[in-house]
C-alpha cells in the first residue's frame, strides 16, 4: 500500500492534507495564489483513513463539505487501483468527496467474466471503502452500449437477450441493494446523428431489443433496489450548438415517454464532459431552461461525470488551469441555479488519474489538467471555482 507503485514517485511519508484549503468564497480564480495551511503528518495511513471524519480539524473547507453545507452532493469517480495503491490519493478522495462512483468496477466488462458469472469483488472493495468512510455510493452502470465482455457479442441473441439484461441487473442491483443512494440505469441511450427513430442510438441493446429495453431496465432496477434513485444518463447536453440542441430534445422526450407511462426514473445525469476550448459554445440561459423542462417532469438532476478536456488549450499551465477554471465556474454557476440539481461528480478528482490522459492527449505530451486537483494532489483553480460555486449555491 505505498504510492509508489501506482505513481512511480518515491514513497514519501504520507501529507494528510485536511487543512489545507484556505482558500474560498472570495478569492478570484484568475488570481492564481494558493494559500496552503499548515499540513498534519501522518505516518500510520491506514487506521487514520478509517477515522477520517473524526480528525477533520477544517474539513468544512472540502468540496464534499462545502457542497453539503448546500444540501448539495459532491463526489468523484474513481478506480479502485488508485484508491487501493496510492494511499495519498486515497486521504484527498476521502478528504473532498462524500460521494463515490466507480469510474471502472460496476461495468459488465468488469464483472461479468461470463455469461453465467457474476464477480463482484473488485466492486465490494470499493463499497466497504465508501461505506468505512462514509461516502455515498453511486453505481455506474446498469446498460450501456461500451465496457461490453468479449462474450456478448457472441452469446447474446435476439432469444436471450431480453433474460440477459433482466438477469443482469437484478443480480447487480439486487447484490448493492440498500447500499446505494443511486444508479445509472440507463447509459447513453441516445444519439440523434445515427439515424434511427426518436434519436435512439443504434447499440446492441436497441437492435437486440428495441427501444423496450429502456423502460424495462428501469422497472427492473426499481424493483431490485427500491431505496436507490435511478438515472438516465449522457453526455453531450451542455453546449449551443446545433447536435447538442437536437440531443436535448431526444433525452427530453425520452424522459416524458417514460414519465407518461410511469416508469421509474427519478433523475438525469449531465455527464459534462465540457470543452474548454472557447469555440465550444455554453449558453446558461438555454442550459437552464433545459434543465427546467427536466426538473418540470418532476426529476432531480446530477451532473455525473463533470471534467474539462484541455487537449488544445495553450501550453502554458497559468493560462490553461485559467480557461480550465473559467469552464467549471460559469457551467456550475449556471447549472446549480437550477434547484433540481442535487449532485455534482467530477469523472476523477486529480490530474494524476483521468481517463483524459489516455483518451483525448495533447499533441505536444504535456500531460493533461482537467480536474479539481494537480497531479500533486494540491487544489487547482478549477477547484478554486468549484468551491466557490458551492458556496455561492442556493440552499437546496
Ligand atoms: C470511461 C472511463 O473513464 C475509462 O477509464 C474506461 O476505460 C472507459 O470509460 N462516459 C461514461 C463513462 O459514462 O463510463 C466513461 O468512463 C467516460 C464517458
Amino acid at each position: 500500500m505505498t504510492d509508489s507503485k501506482s505513481t512511480g514517485r518515491p514513497n514519501k511519508r504520507l501529507l494528510y492534507r485536511r487543512d489545507l484549503l484556505r482558500f474560498g468564497a472570495g478569492a478570484i480564480a484568475g488570481a492564481g495564489a494558493v494559500a496552503l495551511g499548515r499540513s498534519q503528518n501522518l505516518s500510520q495511513a491506514e487506521p487514520q483513513l478509517a477515522n477520517s471524519r473524526s480528525f477533520d480539524v477544517e474539513g468544512d473547507r472540502a468540496l464534499g463539505a462545502r457542497a453539503a453545507a448546500k444540501g448539495i452532493l459532491y463526489g468523484a469517480a474513481v478506480r479502485r487501483s488508485n484508491l487501493f495503491e496510492d494511499t495519498a490519493f486515497a486521504a484527498r478522495f476521502v478528504q473532498e468527496c462524500r460521494m463515490l462512483v466507480p469510474e471502472r468496477a460496476m461495468k459488465w466488462q468488469a464483472l461479468r467474466p461470463s455469461l453465467d458469472k457474476f464477480d463482484f469483488e473488485g466492486a465490494d472493495q470499493l463499497v466497504d471503502f465508501a461505506t468505512q468512510h462514509d461516502l455515498k455510493l453511486r453505481g455506474h452502470t446498469l446498460v450501456w452500449h461500451q465496457s461490453l465482455p468479449d462474450w456478448f457479442a457472441e452469446q447474446v441473441t435476439r432469444q436471450n437477450a431480453e433474460q440477459v439484461l433482466v438477469n443482469h441487473i437484478q443480480t447487480v442491483a439486487g447484490h448493492y441493494a440498500g447500499k446505494m443512494h443511486s444508479w445509472d440505469v440507463v447509459n447513453e441511450a441516445i444519439q440523434p446523428k445515427e439515424g434511427k427513430p426518436d434519436g435512439f442510438r443504434n447499440s446492441p441493446w436497441l437492435q437486440l431489443l428495441g427501444q423496450d429495453y429502456v423502460e424495462l431496465a428501469f422497472r427492473v432496477a426499481a424493483e431490485a433496489d427500491p431505496d436507490a434513485m435511478l438515472l438516465y444518463n449522457d453526455y453531450s447536453l451542455d453546449y449551443d450548438t446545433a447536435e447538442d440542441e437536437t440531443k436535448r430534445n431526444a433525452v427530453l422526450r425520452l424522459l416524458e415517454r417514460l414519465k407518461s407511462r410511469e416508469v421509474p426514473v427519478h433523475a438525469l445525469g449531465l455527464q459534462a464532459h465540457l470543452d474548454g476550448q472557447d469555440s465550444r459554445q455554453f449558453n446558461p440561459v438555454q442550459m437552464q431552461r433545459f434543465l427546467r423542462e427536466v426538473a418540470d417532469l418532476g426529476l432531480k438532476i446530477f451532473v455525473t461525470e463533470l471534467d474539462v478536456e484541455d487537449q488544445r488549450l495553450p501550453a502554458n499551465i497559468e493560462q490553461r488551469d485559467r480557461i480550465v477554471a473559467a469552464a467549471y465556474e460559469d457551467y456550475l454557476s449556471a447549472v446549480l441555479a437550477e434547484p433540481a440539481v442535487i449532485a455534482v461528480l467530477t469523472w476523477g478528482l486529480s490530474d494524476r488519474y483521468s481517463w483524459l490522459s489516455d483518451y483525448k492527449p495533447r499533441d505536444d505530451g504535456m500531460p493533461v489538467r482537467p480536474l479539481p486537483l494537480d497531479a500533486d494532489l494540491q487544489p487547482k483553480l478549477a477547484w478554486n471555482a468549484i468551491a466557490r460555486v458551492f458556496d455561492q449555491a442556493a440552499q437546496r
